[in-house]
């Protein structure tokens, strides 16, 4: 579903990705963890497109998004194609990122009707599904103002899920929220998991890479450190900067 190679970012002359390279199947949970300022944000947002790569390819279901050709320049797919390939992915971030002048509903129809041009009786039954999906049918007439953090989060995965995207691409959904707020978007998720939606998951919640994640990457200084079956991360992880990690986290 996405293949990545040699990834290179930087940023004025910090160099943020270093090189990393991943491959995803689908119906892959892949968590990716590791400390702040490590890349992953950044890795998450050059796969769809949010940030540019300086050098490397990534290819979508088999299509390329861009390939760096021999003389180390890269090159972009037309922007309508970039846009076009994009659409398989959904992105939830962790500030939610709900347009604040729309109630629940409109949310989660907006970019159906302006980008899928659907029409509004044509995408309502999805919504209203969606909705009832995340445990927010009662509060399709509200605006995020009036929600909790993690009501709002549970209204950006409906959202991104509106689109139906191949792949969803989770960047510390749960971070910004109560510890008993947590719990409710990690369910949604988990249930994502068992419909074997294909994710991609930045987060330090590590019982939830444990128990639904197929897959854990660490990353560090920009590079991918480790990759490897989820239990076996955990119970015996092969590189001493991610057994670092792992105590740090406990
Ligand atoms: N737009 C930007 N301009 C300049 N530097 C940036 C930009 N975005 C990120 N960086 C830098 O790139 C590095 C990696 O940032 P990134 O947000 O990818 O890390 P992260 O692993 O997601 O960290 P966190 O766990 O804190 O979210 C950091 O040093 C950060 O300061
Ligand atoms: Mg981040």
């Amino acid at each position: 579903m996405i293949s990545a190679r040699d990834l290179h970012k930087r940023f004025g002359h910090v160099e943020v990705l270093k090189g990393v390279s991943l491959d995803m199947g689908k119906g892959d949970v892949i968590a990716v963890i590791g400390p702040s300022g490590s890349g992953k944000s950044t890795f998450l947002r050059c796969l769809n497109h949010l940030e540019t790569i300086d050098r490397g390819r990534i290819d979508i279901e088999g299509e390329t998004l861009v390939d760096t050709d021999a003389q180390g320049h890269c090159r972009y797919v037309g922007d309508a194609d970039i846009r076009r390939i994009c659409r398989k992915m959904g992105m939830v971030f962790q500030q939610f990122n709900l347009f604040p002048h729309m109630t629940v509903l409109q949310n989660v129809i907006e970019a159906p009707i302006t980008v899928k041009r659907l029409r509004r009786e044509q995408i309502l039954p999805t919504a209203e599904r969606l909705l009832a999906k995340v445990g927010l049918a009662e509060k399709h007439a509200s605006y995020p103002s009036q929600l909790s953090g993690g009501q709002k989060q549970r209204v950006a995965i409906a959202r991104a899920l509106a689109m139906e995207p191949d792949i969803m691409l989770f960047d510390e959904p749960t971070s910004a929220l109560d510890p008993e707020l947590t719990g409710e978007v990690l369910r949604t998720m988990r249930q994502l998991a068992e419909e074997h939606m294909t994710m991609l998951v930045v987060t330090h919640e590590m019982n939830f890479a444990r128990e639904v994640a197929n897959r854990v990457i660490f990353m560090d200084q920009g590079e991918l450190i480790e990759d490897a079956p989820a239990g076996e991360f955990f119970a015996n992880p092969c590189h001493p900067r991610t057994r670092a990690f792992l105590q740090s986290m406990l």
